[in-house]
């Protein structure tokens, strides 16, 4: 199902979902009387107990700054903090640490691309490259600083599958092309894109290349220099760990060459009125006090993940998407929106007339967490001429049990709108 698979110590062991399950305290919730199912993985995954006791242990035992202070605590806290960006260095195969810069997330690290590194490039003209199948995170800082500098933005658009065309990325490309910036899965459809053909073709045409990798962390093992993109940016919340933490990870030599993106505190050597030295990478682009404890949370989520193994992750979500596509495309009145040949566990749906927000409701009502709306993908639902989908996204927590389910619930709706 994935393009980047490697193997992991674990792959070999028995994958227990049972067991997995009760990593997550929060699976046990009970919603309506009923057991949560949540599908809803692609918003954000849940939490296992490592990562919340990790962050509790934080704060009851290390809470200090980083980088700031001479004592036991601040030292403890650095150290933890550190280590977690290492775990996660080693995790997406960077070169070296200082390509790791800590965020807030996707959004943040694509916004920070387009107005240090893009922006002071663009001259009246020049055009920047999406998909159209962007999330509105991947169209909007474009549109900012395109508008800034009257250049434009060029889309490569999709089929009636919801499949890239990458042909046309080839023939949208010109000499005003100064950045191509691309998702690899598609949060609404499931599709999993060719990213490594894009980014070849980018650099055969000097084009550097942004990959927004929000979807793919968490089904795909990503390896940053076997895809040789210029950046790669995600966020920690649908990896297991906190939100408000994620990561830009650039090519050290880009980094290096780039404007700060804010000014403040750790980000500087020695500040005069007359003059500011910035701080060694990464730390330039590490303004203020960040959130410690999600780099923290996201390197011990990192390590889960890869104890889990990825060929683990990836055997069970597509059993899982497979299984769900089969009951899917049997169900009268529902129509799956995104039917790539190569695709993620993600089953965005339509039932006939019914709003997808009511789908929603209805699903909710039988402890079932989807879902439902534009999912920040208006150009996707505008190509598919409808307002919006429901949207099943499945874990390697969730089960064939909770997929019967869902199709119950989803019967259920149509009885009840449609008769
Ligand atoms: N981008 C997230 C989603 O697809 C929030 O739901």
């Amino acid at each position: 199902m994935h393009q980047f698979i490697q193997n992991s110590k674990s792959e070999n062991q028995i994958f227990d979902v049972k067991k997995i399950r009760q990593d997550f305290p929060i699976l046990n919730t009970k919603v309506h009387g009923k057991p949560l199912v949540y599908l809803d993985n692609a918003a954000t995954s849940q939490k296992p107990k490592v990562v919340i006791d990790a962050i509790q242990k934080y704060y009851e035992s290390q809470n200090s700054n980083v980088h700031r202070g001479v004592h036991f605590l601040s030292d403890s806290a650095t150290n933890s903090y550190e280590e977690a960006r290492d775990k996660i260095k080693n995790f997406i195969n960077a070169k070296s640490s200082k390509e790791v810069i800590y965020v807030r997330g996707t959004t943040e690290a694509i916004n920070l691309v387009a107005h240090t590194f893009v922006k002071p490039k663009l001259n009246e003209g020049d055009n920047v490259i999406v998909s159209l199948m962007e999330h509105h995170a991947n169209i909007v800082p474009w549109q900012i600083v395109c508008d800034e500098k009257k250049a434009k933005i060029k889309i490569i658009p999709i089929n009636e599958f919801g499949e890239l065309k990458v042909e046309e990325v080839n023939n949208l490309i010109d000499e005003k092309t100064k950045f191509i910036s691309l998702v690899h899965i598609s949060n609404s459809l499931g599709t999993i894109n060719p990213i490594k053909k894009v980014i070849e073709l980018a650099h055969k045409n000097n084009i550097p290349i942004l990959i927004d990798g929000a979807q793919s962390v968490c089904h795909s093992k990503i390896d940053v220099q076997d895809l040789g993109c210029d950046f790669f940016v995600f966020s920690g919340h649908k990896i297991c760990a906190p939100t408000g933490i994620g990561i830009l990870y650039g090519k050290e030599k880009l980094l290096e060459a780039m404007p700060p993106y804010q000014g403040g505190g750790d980000m500087i050597l020695q500040v005069t009125f007359e003059k500011t030295i910035y701080n060694d990478l990464p730390y330039k682009f590490e303004a203020g006090t960040p959130n410690i404890a999600g780099a923290i949370g996201l390197g011990v989520a990192v390590e889960y993940l890869q104890n889990l193994g990825y060929e683990n992750i990836n055997t069970q979500e597509s059993k899982l998407l497979n299984y769900a596509t089969e009951k899917f495309s049997k169900l009268e009145n529902v129509r799956i929106i995104g039917t790539s040949k190569n695709k993620a566990s993600i089953v965005s749906f339509v039932m006939a007339d019914i709003h997808a927000h009511d789908v929603g409701t209805i699903l909710d009502q039988e402890g079932v967490a989807v879902r439902a709306g534009h999912h920040c993908t208006q150009p996707v639902m505008d190509y598919f001429k409808i307002a919006g989908t429901a949207r099943a996204s499945f874990s390697f927590y969730n089960t064939l049990e909770e997929v019967d389910i869902l199709e119950d619930a989803v019967k259920k709706g149509i009885k009840i709108f449609l008769g």
